[in-house]
């Protein structure tokens, strides 16, 4: 274990909330990821499952590779870092096709859909991902994003918009002057150009689930990945449930010579939160890179943790 001297760990009050949303986001966990590791900052951090981007945009490293298999994610942030559009543009763009669609009824959602699968604008991208049903980014085996809409024509009233807006314009914020790369690759790729200062946050694919089409996470994947990570000489973390009431996961053991961490999670079913719906999770991290239990830092409003 190791006293905290470096860029990591560190207490997170204010969650930045990301423009994307994602299956298996992280945004309740990320006080959590940051105040577990212990990492000095000198190489860079490197995300090869990125999703929402939630980890990567409050941890916020100078330098970082943010990487998906899914091009879509990647074109979306790496448009925001070229600066191709600004927060502004978003709003504009938003309270537009926001007004055809309730003027449509919701019909227009279907419109915007094929579009999007046959020229992939990234703000396309982002309606279908705010007006789709429940966020999910599900592709048919074409590669085409097949997400039916979330029924609700009057999603885009000002408010919403305001909110999405002021998410891009908080991510490109960060964004700047960070020395940020984008790639759309597999895992492996991705690993091949780590170099020992380096820092690897790993949050694959739940095992099992196949939601999308640009990829499949298999016992395979999940086993070459262990494999993989744990020849590497640099520090890294792995996100991971493992357990709830009914389940616990076996996949764990997998991996050696880490310090296990663990969150309880709640998530909703109908309107009620409690232990029926608790999810414990783990954060893996390889040993030398966890901080010590005493010296976790917490933040100042623990119990009021904002999300922006
Ligand atoms: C659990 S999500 C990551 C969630 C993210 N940490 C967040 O908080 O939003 C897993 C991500 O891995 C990506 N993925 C799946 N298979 C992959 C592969 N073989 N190589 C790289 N990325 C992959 C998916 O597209 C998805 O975005």
């Amino acid at each position: 274990m190791t006293t905290p001297t470096g860029f990591l760990p560190k207490a997170i009050d204010k969650i930045v909330v990301p423009p994307i949303k994602s299956q298996g986001i992280k945004t309740k966990l990320v006080p959590f990821i940051a105040s577990n590791i212990a990492w000095r900052g000198a190489g860079r951090w490197i995300e090869p499952f990125l999703g929402s981007g939630v980890v990567l945009f409050n941890i916020q490293p100078q330098r970082a590779i943010a990487a998906d298999i899914n091009p879509h994610i990647i074109a979306f942030y790496q448009a925001l870092y070229n600066c191709d559009f600004s927060a502004e543009d978003v709003r504009s763009f938003l309270t537009e096709e926001g007004e055809r669609l309730l003027e449509s009824g919701g019909a227009y959602y279907y419109e915007v859909r094929k579009r999007f699968n046959a020229e992939h604008n990234p703000l396309d991208f982002l309606f279908l991902n705010r007006a789709g049903f429940n966020g999910l980014i599900r592709f048919n085996r074409k590669g085409e994003f097949n997400v039916p809409f979330c029924r609700k024509p009057e999603r885009f009233r000002q408010s919403y918009v305001t909110k999405i807006t002021n998410q891009v314009a908080r991510v490109q914020k960060i964004m700047r002057g960070k020395d940020w790369e984008f790639v759309v690759a597999d895992w492996r790729d991705v690993l091949k150009s780590v170099g020992p200062d380096d820092f690897l946050y790993l949050d694959p694919p739940y095992i099992g689930r196949h939601t999308d089409y640009f990829s499949r996470w298999d016992e395979d994947e999940a086993e070459a990945l262990a494999s993989v990570v744990q020849s590497l000489a640099c520090g890294y973390a792995l996100s991971m449930w493992k357990e709830n009431k009914y389940r616990v996961n076996e996949h764990l053991s997998l991996w050696h010579g880490v310090e296990e961490r663990t969150f309880l999670h709640y998530y909703h079913i109908g309107s009620t939160e409690d232990l029926r719906n608790a999810m414990v999770e783990a954060l893996l991290i390889k040993r030398g890179y966890a901080v010590e239990p005493a010296l976790i830092p917490t933040p100042e409003r623990q119990l009021s943790l904002e999300f922006i």
